[in-house]
């Protein structure tokens, strides 16, 4: 699909490790989402067939085309693992990204991730690598700089482009600031301005005027939406439909999508099971009794006691 066409005021969900699990995926997808990413997923660990990531690029038939990806600071290791995605999934992959943009310890501290601001000769190498290795198009997810008050993000916008990538994504905080304070918005506009290829808007889009602001007003090509989507993946249809963020959603429609994602998740990785703590926490945030609910969702071991809190909730137990 032509690159314009494919990110044109789309909106998508965002990469997110240890959130983006194929069913959460799938859902978002169902309720409007036009493209979902993967956890990002790293290339050495699949060089290395390390069970865990290849397990991160499980795709649900109802999600497909995916965005996955990678991360990782050796160019040939990442080419290699792109072409062999490629060559695995083929049209059941949208894109692939590589990621240039995770602030942790674990990745940056490595030199991957955000390190690769700081090192955009690497960066390039790594870009023109990929992009010569498959010919699904490659973005790149990165931030407004690294450091606070050094925006660099528009000259690796420009990097990244001559490299050949088919659309950047910006996420409008410094890599220092990890995901604390607002993001900078009108970064997108600087970006735009300094290249021809789409531009993705990363960064606190929780309302219809968020998407508004950035496709309209900094002239964004798509936006993703991140923690908005957490426990909430409603937010991408009242995004498309214009309406409040937070459209009001029954009881019975929250157990029934967290029921949905507790069997999808217990089918698929059981032993992944504890990842629906933090997501029950969320589907039933700001709801009377949630409290209590995030409390007792941290003694849940098995299936059962997961359903049986689902029953619960949907019983009225935790709202008297
Ligand atoms: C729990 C969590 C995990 C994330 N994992 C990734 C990731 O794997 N790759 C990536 O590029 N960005 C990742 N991000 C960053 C988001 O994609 C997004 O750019 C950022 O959260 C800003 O958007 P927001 O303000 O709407 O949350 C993650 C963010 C969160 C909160």
């Amino acid at each position: 699909m032509n690159n314009k066409l494919l990110f044109m005021s789309s909106v998508l969900l965002a990469p997110m490790a240890g959130v983006n699990d194929p069913v959460f995926r799938r859902i978002c997808r169902r309720f409007g989402a036009d493209l979902s990413y993967s956890e990002m997923v790293s290339a050495l660990g699949l060089a290395y067939g390390s069970a865990r990531s290849a397990e991160l690029l499980y795709i649900d038939d109802m999600e497909k085309p995916l965005a996955v990806q990678l991360f990782g600071k050796d160019p040939q290791v990442l080419a290699e693992q792109a072409r062999l995605l490629e060559e695995h999934y083929g049209s059941d992959l949208a894109l692939i990204d590589i990621n240039m943009g995770c602030p942790t310890r674990k990745i940056a501290g490595k030199g991957e991730g955000a390190a690769l601001m700081r090192d955009p000769a690497l960066a390039e190498r790594i870009l023109r690598s990929v992009v010569e290795a498959v010919s699904l198009p490659v973005t790149v997810k990165f931030r407004r700089g690294y450091d606070a008050g050094q925006e660099t993000a528009a000259q690796f916008a420009q990097m990244a482009e001559a490299a050949g990538v088919a659309a950047v994504a910006v996420h409008g905080r410094w890599a220092v600031q990890l995901y604390s304070g607002q993001a900078d918005r009108q970064v997108i506009g600087r970006v735009k301005a300094a290249v021809g290829i789409p531009v993705i808007a990363s960064g606190d889009v929780y309302t219809p005027a968020d998407v508004r602001f950035y496709l309209q007003e900094e002239g964004a090509d798509a936006v993703m939406v991140a923690r908005g989507a957490q426990g909430n993946p409603w937010i991408f249809s009242a995004l498309k439909a214009g309406l409040g963020a937070t459209p009001q959603i029954t009881l019975t429609e929250r157990v029934a999508v967290a029921r949905e994602h507790l069997c999808g998740l217990s089918e698929l990785f059981p032993h992944r099971l504890a990842a629906m703590r933090k997501h029950i926490a969320w589907y039933f945030k700001g709801i009377p009794g949630a409290v209590a609910i995030r409390q007792q969702v941290n003694n849940c071991l098995q299936l059962a006691d997961y359903l049986q809190l689902l029953d619960d909730i949907q019983s009225g137990r935790f709202n008297r």
